[in-house]
């Protein structure tokens, strides 16, 4: 079983004797932290796999950050599963795992100081969340402060958190290598998420229409972003148990909605409400 370690200072004493150790027989010493909130599926041990990849030193960190939940969001509910995800770990060999509460990692209960996203951090999903993307940046920054890895791995599926991260490491000059990890999904296309195992039997199978509608989307790019947003629509707008949020076409670069007009390469955003959860997916398009 990985070893759990709780505090800050812990962490950072066997990262310092784990280095020394490994430096010592000339080994690698890159580190390579993977944060996530825990509940841990196929999607995150894609990531895994891609941190041994980059580095021999690997932290997975579980931390259920309260700052990126609004008032009436999620937070209580969701899926908090410490043992399942030891064993996970344990199976792909992952030796640490930085699991700290609330207290530890916010003392005074909160952070007064907290980094802001900026511009695209109201937008999309920071329009429906307001505050998630600065809290999500804040205990980013924070664990790579504590951390400071070599790399830190993310995943594709969250398309608009990884833009802000690599927004907030070019910004802040922080010293850290960002790896993006392509979206796993299940055979219906579905990209694996913590919070799909809320779902009902009936709303696994609708919620599959939001990769649907991205593959049509990502057929019809040849024909502008009109016309992909159109095939989309088609297909998510037919299915009752999915409530469309947004759907859009950004520029990879600005995060901004393209114009009609626009031809090259973009990202199709959506997110829906299933049931009462909320998912989210995207696509790269090659608007021709
Ligand atoms: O994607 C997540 O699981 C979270 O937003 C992250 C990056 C671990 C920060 O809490």
């Amino acid at each position: 079983m990985p070893e759990v370690i709780g505090t800050i200072d812990d962490l950072r004493n066997r990262l310092g004797e784990t280095r020394d150790r490994a430096a010592m027989v000339g080994g690698d010493t890159r580190v390579v932290l993977i944060p996530t909130m825990g509940a841990l599926h196929d999607g995150h041990m894609a990531l895994i796999r891609r941190a041994k990849q980059l580095g021999d030193i690997v932290f997975v960190s579980i931390f259920v950050n309260p700052l990126q939940f609004g008032v009436g969001e999620d937070l209580d509910r969701y899926p908090r599963t410490l043992d399942a995800d030891l064993h996970a770990l344990a199976a792909e060999g992952v030796p640490f795992v930085f699991a700290p509460s609330a207290r530890e990692m916010y003392p005074a209960g909160t952070n007064d100081t907290r980094v802001v996203a900026g511009p695209v951090g109201s937008l999309y999903e920071g329009a429906a969340r307001p505050g998630h993307f600065d809290g999500m940046l804040t205990v980013v920054a924070k664990l790579l402060n504590i951390v400071m890895p070599d790399a830190a791995v993310f995943g594709q599926k969250d398309a608009q958190q990884v833009f802000l991260v690599q927004s907030m490491v070019a910004d802040l000059n922080v010293r850290v290598a960002i790896e993006v990890v392509p979206t796993v999904r299940e055979t219906s296309g579905l990209a694996l998420s913590s919070r799909n195992r809320n779902l009902d039997p009936a709303e696994l199978e609708a919620a599959a229409a939001l990769y649907a509608g991205l593959t049509k989307a990502q057929l019809a790019a040849a024909d502008g972003p009109q016309a992909a947003l159109a095939a989309a629509h088609a297909i998510i707008d037919a299915q009752p148990l999915v409530k469309l949020d947004y759907l859009v076409v950004v520029h990879p670069q600005t995060y901004r909605s393209v114009e009609p007009d626009y031809r090259g390469p973009a990202r199709m955003l959506v997110a829906a409400i299933v049931g009462s959860t909320r998912l989210i997916d995207n696509f790269s398009l090659d608007l021709a």
